[in-house]
């Protein structure tokens, strides 16, 4: 049976981005799942954007929902049991979660491409390296079996595997660990992608191999101008990246903004545990590194308020019993805490490290930027 099916080609990534529209925009996204126990409520309230040559950071404990919420822009989930309950992701302009699953299948590897959190998983094991690089060519470019090797191994000798003459017809397990990542990152950029998203692309390796796989993500996204989604528990890897970060907690975006922001004037109490989690070379023994005490709550059962409070030191009555609304500064700085926009409050508790230091220094102006509005979270019930 011919195994061909209709094929939608609608090459966005060649047309604009509509005036005043960003090249990614997520709205307000809530995805929940559906389950026996209850009401997962996975994505709750997503929201950033992203242009062209931009790196967006998305920092959050295990749990906090980066992961869903990149499968569901990514069109991933199985529905059910998830739901889309509210909001929408927008790519040139266009709505995603209004694609049939055709034209979805057209935008994934080719205009959006993503790196999955664990690579074995993501490669079959039963063909080789050379075929599975090649198969988004063939797909979405309609290259021959020739010209995909060809380009399988460009990408390889790219990404930096030696010998990829041979090292294209070797399996996944011929790979070490470190290797097979390069193939991840090979087999997302084959067809030069709008954006990457990278879901803990370097979790898994030694801090030097890290290094140089966040180093060609940065030359690959110099020489093609993609914008890249960098998934991340550790706020530290994003630092030197990032130009927008965004953190996560129990499925909600609980602050954005830029790496700038996030670093120099983290409004929210949340960031400033991850912000003090991170070492610092000019901590001082007084300022030890302090991790955030307890656990993340369980996403069917979200306290009601703000959900982080039962963690915060600072939380209040009010914390406890009232939703907070998202704050957004005149620079689209936002964060989900009632007291983020008191700037006593913010000057009394942030974390004094060696980046807000050098800030202080750089600028008096460590209040908080002045607040456009009080955008109202359209979230689920509590
Ligand atoms: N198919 C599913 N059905 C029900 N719940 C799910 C499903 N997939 C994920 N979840 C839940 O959604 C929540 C968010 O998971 P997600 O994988 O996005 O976390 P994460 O932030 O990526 O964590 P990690 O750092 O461990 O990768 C978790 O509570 C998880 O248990
Ligand atoms: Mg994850």
């Amino acid at each position: 049976m011919a195994k061909k099916i209709n094929r939608v080609q609608m090459n966005l990534k060649e047309q604009p981005v509509p005036e005043g529209s960003h090249l990614l925009e997520v709205d307000n996204l809530q995805m929940y799942f559906h389950t026996q126990d209850g009401v997962v409520k996975a994505v709750d309230g997503v929201t950033y954007t992203l242009d062209r040559g931009e790196t967006l950071g998305v920092v959050g404990e295990s749990g906090s929902g980066k992961s869903v919420t990149a499968l569901t822009i990514m069109g991933l989930i199985d529905m059910p049991p998830g739901q889309i309950e509210g909001g929408d992701v927008r790519y040139r302009g266009q709505s995603l979660l209004e694609m049939s699953e055709l034209q979805m299948q057209d935008i994934r590897g080719n205009d959006i491409a993503m790196i999955f959190q664990d690579p074995m998983t993501s490669l079959n094991p039963v063909y080789t390296i050379g075929r599975q690089l090649g198969e988004g060519l063939r797909l979405h470019r309609g290259y021959t079996k020739e010209q995909a090797t060809a380009r399988a191994i460009e990408l390889l000798d790219m990404v930096g595997i030696p010998n990829p003459e041979e090292r294209v017809k070797d399996y996944p397990h011929q790979f070490s660990g470190g290797m097979r990542q390069r193939v991840m990152i090979a087999m997302a950029l084959a067809c030069d992608p709008d954006i990457l998203i990278a879901d803990e692309p370097t979790t898994a390796l030694d801090v030097t191999i890290q290094a140089q796989i966040i180093e060609l993500m940065m030359k690959m996204q110099e020489q093609n101008g993609n914008a890249i989604v960098m998934i991340t528990h550790d706020l530290g890897v994003v630092a030197d990246i990032a130009d927008k970060i965004m953190v996560m907690y129990a499925g909600r975006p609980v602050e954005f903004g830029t790496a700038e922001e996030i670093f120099y004037n983290p409004i929210h109490p949340y960031t400033w545990g991850l912000v003090r989690s991170i070492p610092d070379p000019v901590m001082t023994e007084k300022h030890p590194l302090t991790p955030i005490n307890g656990n993340p709550p369980s996403l069917v059962n979200v306290p009601t308020g703000c959900s982080f409070s039962p963690r915060c030191p600072y939380a209040t009555e009010k914390c406890h019993t009232e939703r907070p609304k998202r704050y957004v500064t005149e620079t689209g700085h936002y964060s989900t805490c009632h007291y983020s926009m008191e700037a006593d409050f913010v000057k009394a508790n942030a974390p004094a490290t060696s980046r807000t230091r050098k800030a202080a220094q750089k600028s008096a102006a460590t209040d908080v930027a002045p607040v456009k509005a009080d955008v109202a979270e359209k979230g689920g019930e509590e």
